[in-house]
């Protein structure tokens, strides 16, 4: 069943934890980004596996495959469930990125899944800065489909990508989703939107969602709300 991740999109430690805190039990996994990382550092997510989530570090790591060993070594040892690297990066920052998760992580523990980044969900039709630039959702499912050869465990793409993604790449290989807008909701930055609803039946596996949660007047009933439209599907 489809996992909910929530994106604690905050300035400072204080405000993502007290978020935290209020999900807590209806929300399974927290998302910690470039904001709150670079503020808080490491402190942030053990405070958050302290309160018994799950978390995905989404500092989507693009570099020199050295240095993204080193990074996904150091997220490893850190205990997060989840790290992403850009898809873009090819083949051998890819598997020096399974590599250094290999390495990190605690003995006896689970290793976090590495995924790749395909296409941004804010990107759409024109935005890639390359002339001739394939579709949106080609590039995220020709990436997808590299990511799956180069043995990562799955990908962050769009709603609208994730079943052909599954069907090129195997119904294991992961599918997250940002990009997540309920029908009533606002569009934001983001442009290749879906529907909790759309993108579980398309079988995207986890579900990430910022503003119309961390925005709302009442973050549970907004969170419990896209909890069962994922499991009404
Ligand atoms: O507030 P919203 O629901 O748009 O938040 C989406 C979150 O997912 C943000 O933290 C953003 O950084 C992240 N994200 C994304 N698109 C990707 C990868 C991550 O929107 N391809």
């Amino acid at each position: 069943m489809a996992e909910l991740v929530v994106a604690l999109d905050y300035k400072d430690s204080a405000s993502a934890l007290a978020m935290a805190r209020e999900l807590k039990g209806v929300v399974p996994w927290v998302k910690v980004g470039l904001e709150l990382f670079t503020a808080e550092g490491p402190a942030v997510i053990t405070g958050l596996k302290e309160l018994g989530f799950k978390v995905f570090l989404d500092l989507k790591f693009f570099d020199i495959p050295n240095t993204v060993q080193g990074a996904v070594r150091s997220a490893a040892r850190l205990g997060v469930d989840m790290v992403n690297i850009h898809a873009l990066g090819g083949e051998r920052m890819a598997k020096a990125a399974m590599q250094g998760c290999a390495e990190g992580v605690p003995s006896g523990t689970k290793p976090p899944f590495v995924l790749a980044v395909t296409m941004l969900t804010s990107m759409a039709e024109g935005d890639l800065p390359v002339e001739n630039a394939p579709s949106p959702s080609e590039m995220a499912l020709d990436l997808a489909v590299k990511a799956e050869q180069y043995g990562l465990n799955g990908v962050v793409c769009s709603g609208l990508e994730a079943e052909a993604i599954k069907d090129a790449c195997g119904q294991k290989f992961i599918c997250l989703t940002p990009g997540i807008r309920p029908a009533s909701a606002a569009g934001d930055d983001q442009r290749r939107v879906v529907t909790p609803a759309q993108a579980v039946r398309n079988g995207s596996d986890y579900l990430v969602v910022g503003r119309p949660v961390t925005g709302a007047a009442s973050p549970l009933e907004a969170a419990q709300a896209i909890v069962e439209e994922m499991r009404s599907i």
